[in-house]
């Protein structure tokens, strides 16, 4: 597979698992469309083209060595700092050929778009019962501060160091964060938990939550207890970052009675707590991790070597 096949595979994947479902997903290419066709010409050149087709902003191919030559090895990490870089580059060195880097977290591009994905949580909200406007608002709200916090770091540090190694290297965030909501949601679905004891099994039979439990990093139940009724479980893995401190009472307020996440910042949990919410935190290597990993299960299908790194836990689920 060339590095443009794999990221391919990774966004067709990602759309499939997509939680506004495949329509969601055109009506907001095609308002992409729009505003492109809005902007005046002398801004459309500005106007990142892969946007028309790809919607997942805070994913990105950033740097091709050789766009022909076919993958045979990877190297895999949840972060991708100039550290994984020099590191792919050492590798090549020894002899253990790294053809391409394949980041979770935005670098570069995708760093700075990161807040433009968090559109989709909108429409997750919405499936939960918070109302429309409420949820697009507080998104809104949220996605800016987002955005601005972004804007002041140095997003193509890591891209430069690539481009001058020769390190192709590529980031795939929501396309997998979409997998591990669909996977988790999907067995919640299935099993409907009664308690959130329950709701915590679920977890601890995934290979990655048992690494981390051996590494000191498991679920955590912040709040609530194993015994508590689960009630309607929402899990919270995909769509950019977490939506905001205030849609955790809205939440609430439309049902939600046991919330999963990767992680939560203190004042969400606060406010979690005031409504009565059950609150796990399954972790966020370890979440970020299984949905990576389902995604690599597909390039190893294909002949694929994955080599994990920066806090990746690398677990297969193919059928041996
Ligand atoms: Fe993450």
């Amino acid at each position: 597979m060339t590095i443009q096949e794999i990221y391919d595979l990774a966004l067709n994947r990602g759309m499939k698992a997509d939680p506004r479902g495949e329509a969601g997903v055109k009506r907001y290419l095609a308002r992409m469309q729009k505003e492109y066709e809005a902007l005046p010409k002398e801004e459309q050149v500005y106007f990142e083209k892969t946007k028309l087709v790809d919607p997942y902003a805070d994913s990105f191919i950033h740097f091709v060595a050789n766009a022909k030559v076919p993958v045979k090895r990877v190297l895999a990490g949840i972060d991708i700092d100039s550290g994984e870089i020099f590191l792919a580059d050492r590798l090549n060195e020894r002899e253990k050929k790294i053809d391409l880097v394949i980041g979770h977290h935005p670098i570069g591009r995708a760093l700075v778009d990161l807040a433009e994905v968090m559109d989709l949580q909108v429409e997750v909200l919405e499936s939960y019962g918070v109302p429309t406007h409420v949820a697009e608002n507080l998104m809104q709200e949220r996605m800016s501060q987002v955005d601005r916090n972004i804007h002041v770091g140095n997003q193509y540090q890591v891209v430069d160091i690539a481009r001058l190694l020769g390190v192709s290297v590529i980031n795939t965030h929501t396309l997998t964060d979409n997998l591990v909501e669909e996977y988790l949601n999907g067995l919640v679905k299935a099993r409907k938990p009664h308690t959130v004891g329950d709701v915590l099994k679920i977890l601890d039979e995934q290979p990655e939550y048992q690494q981390a439990k051996r590494e000191g990093t498991g679920p955590k139940l912040l709040f609530g207890k194993p015994s508590n009724r689960a009630g309607k479980v929402m899990t919270e893995m995909t769509g950019g970052t977490n939506p905001g401190d205030r849609m955790y009472e809205e939440l609430s307020k439309a049902g939600v009675s046991t919330i999963v996440s990767m992680h939560l910042n203190e004042k969400s949990l606060e406010l979690a707590k005031k409504s009565f919410m059950n609150v796990i935190i399954s972790g966020h290597m370890s979440s970020d991790s299984l949905g990576m990993n389902l995604f690599l299960d597909e390039l190893e299908k294909k002949g694929i070597e994955i080599v994990p790194c920066s806090g990746l836990m690398r677990a297969s689920r193919r059928k041996k």
